[in-house]
């Protein structure tokens, strides 16, 4: 066996750092995923109570060998520590209690993302930043506002999410699995989401003819409930494993170049001639971020509850002040 100097051992490592903000259940599952994947150079947990994030990712680094990962992962209680990342998650922020409406984390949760936001755009002014943190389309609003960043650049995570909810359920119909599912959630995460069942699906069939009427609106409001009924079940804290998942896979596919029609929360900008604001569209995603909105072909019942959705959402974001 040849022993490896180290010059040969220590290669130049160009890969791209991602960050995620908040060592909670989401940010450091997230962590954990993007880690896995091997794609980056170094994950960037960061947490402002002493020693979570740095013991998290110590405790993470430690299945390094046996997961076969090569990103470092590091911790950090200071945002000074985003400097060379060119993703950023941000997941810091109160999650829900039963009983509470994600709307309802509005106050608490603006002031921890406008304080991330002076961050990110002091140490990280070039990166793209993912928002997980709830209530979604208003956080990422204000992400998006404090950064001064491209709407390119502002993605909230969502739409994957709920779109892969909507997929598992169905497959508990027993009539397919989750991955031969096919589906989008755009509109709001909460109760404005709109599922277009027109869109749905089953390896190319349409799922209106496989589920009856009355048992897909069930499905669809299961969905759009999943994250409360999460909430509920735990009675102390929200989901974590699906939506770092979600966010997770959102970054990876940027990192490979791009995403395949996604949905998530970005500038509607004139798209869908909805009312301009951070709605869930479908969307592609490049390396940058936002490639594009995709127009996909919507029933009249469909748009005019997308369109409803956007006044929902413009109207509470306009109350942010
Ligand atoms: C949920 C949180 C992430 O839907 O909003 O579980």
């Amino acid at each position: 066996m040849r022993v490896l100097g180290e010059s040969e051992t220590k290669t130049r490592d160009d890969r791209p750092r991602a960050a995620v903000i908040g060592a909670g259940h989401v940010g450091a599952m997230t962590a954990l995923r993007l880690a896995e994947t091997s794609l980056f150079s170094r994950v960037t947990l960061v947490d402002i109570i002493p020693g979570l994030a740095a013991g998290l990712a110590l405790d993470m680094w430690h299945s390094a060998s046996l997961r076969g990962f090569t990103t470092k992962i590091e911790g950090s209680t200071d945002l000074s520590a985003l400097e060379g990342a060119s993703y950023i998650i941000m997941t810091a922020g109160r999650p829900r209690q039963p009983g509470m409406s994600r709307t309802d984390l509005t106050g608490v949760n603006a002031e921890i993302v406008s304080g991330v936001a002076d961050g990110i755009r002091r140490y990280a002014p070039n990166s793209v930043a993912i928002v997980v943190t709830n209530p979604l389309e208003e956080m990422t609003h204000l992400m998006a506002r404090r950064t001064g960043f491209p709407s390119n650049r502002i993605i909230g995570m969502a739409g994957v999410l709920d779109s892969a909810r909507f997929c598992s359920l169905i497959a508990l119909e027993g009539i397919a699995r989750p991955q031969d599912v096919s589906a989008i959630a755009l509109g709001s995460h909460g109760t404005e989401m709109v599922i277009p069942l027109s869109l749905a699906t089953v390896r190319g069939r349409p799922l209106e003819e496989l589920i009856a009427k009355d048992r897909l609106a069930a499905i669809v409001e299961r969905a759009r409930d999943s994250g409360a009924e999460v909430v509920k079940l735990l009675q102390k804290g929200s989901a974590y494993f699906s939506p770092a998942e979600s966010a997770a896979s959102m970054v990876a596919a940027m990192v490979k170049g791009g995403s395949d029609l996604i949905a998530a929360c970005v500038q509607s900008a004139g798209a869908y001639g909805v009312e301009d604001t951070r709605i869930g569209l479908p969307v592609r995603l490049a390396t940058d971020g936002v490639k594009e909105i995709v127009k996909l072909p919507l029933r009249p019942d469909e748009q005019a509850a997308l369109a409803e959705a956007a006044r929902s959402i413009a109207k509470r974001i306009s109350e942010l002040g």
